[in-house]
C-alpha cells in the first residue's frame, strides 16, 4: 500500500479564519478530512501534519524516507524563502508535490518565485482546497507512470 506524507507549512493552522477572501473558509481540519477520504478510496494511507517551524519540517522530510512513498507539501511562507526545505526534499529524492491553495503567480511578486520548484515533480496552484485533492492525484498518477520510483524506494526496505 502507498504511504503518503502531507505537510502543512506556517499559518495554514489559521486556515478558516486567515485572509479568508483569498483562501476561503475551509480549515485545516476540513481539508485533512477530505484528503484522507479520497486516500481511503484510493487505497492510500496518508498522514497529514502542520507546523509553523522550518526546522520540524525539515526533520519530517528527512524521516519520511524510511515510511512514505511520496510527499505532498504546502510550504506556505517558506516556499519563498527556504533554501533548507528545498535541499531536504533533494536529499530524500522522494518524488513531491508542491501544493499551494492561490495561485502565486498571480499575487505579489515575492510570491512568484518558489525555492522547491527545481525539485519537485509538479506545483498545483489555484485551487483552493481542491489543489490538495488535485495533488493526491497528481502523485498517484506519477506513480502510475514511474512505477520504478516506487520500486526503488521497496528495495530499500521500504515496503
Ligand atoms: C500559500 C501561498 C504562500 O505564498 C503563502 O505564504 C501561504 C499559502 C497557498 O497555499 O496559497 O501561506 O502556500
Amino acid at each position: 500500500m502507498y504511504r503518503i506524507l502531507v505537510l502543512h507549512g506556517p499559518n495554514l493552522n489559521l486556515l478558516g479564519h486567515r485572509e479568508t477572501k483569498i483562501y476561503g473558509k475551509v480549515t485545516l481540519k476540513g481539508i485533512n478530512q477530505r484528503l484522507l477520504k479520497a486516500a481511503r478510496q484510493e487505497g492510500v494511507e496518508l498522514t497529514a501534519l502542520q507546523s509553523n517551524s522550518e526546522s520540524e519540517l525539515v526533520d519530517k522530510i528527512q524521516q519520511a524516507v524510511e515510511k512514505y512513498h511520496a510527499l505532498l507539501i504546502n510550504p506556505a511562507a517558506f516556499t519563498h524563502t527556504s533554501v533548507a526545505i528545498r535541499d531536504a526534499i533533494a536529499a530524500t529524492g522522494l518524488p513531491t508535490v508542491e501544493i499551494h491553495m492561490s495561485n502565486i503567480y498571480r499575487r505579489e511578486n515575492f510570491r512568484h518565485h518558489s525555492y522547491l520548484a527545481e525539485v519537485v515533480v509538479g506545483q498545483i496552484t489555484g485551487f483552493g482546497a481542491e489543489s490538495y485533492l488535485l495533488g493526491l492525484q497528481a502523485i498517484l498518477g506519477y506513480f502510475g507512470k514511474n512505477p520504478e520510483s516506487i520500486q526503488k524506494r521497496k528495495a530499500h526496505g521500504r515496503k
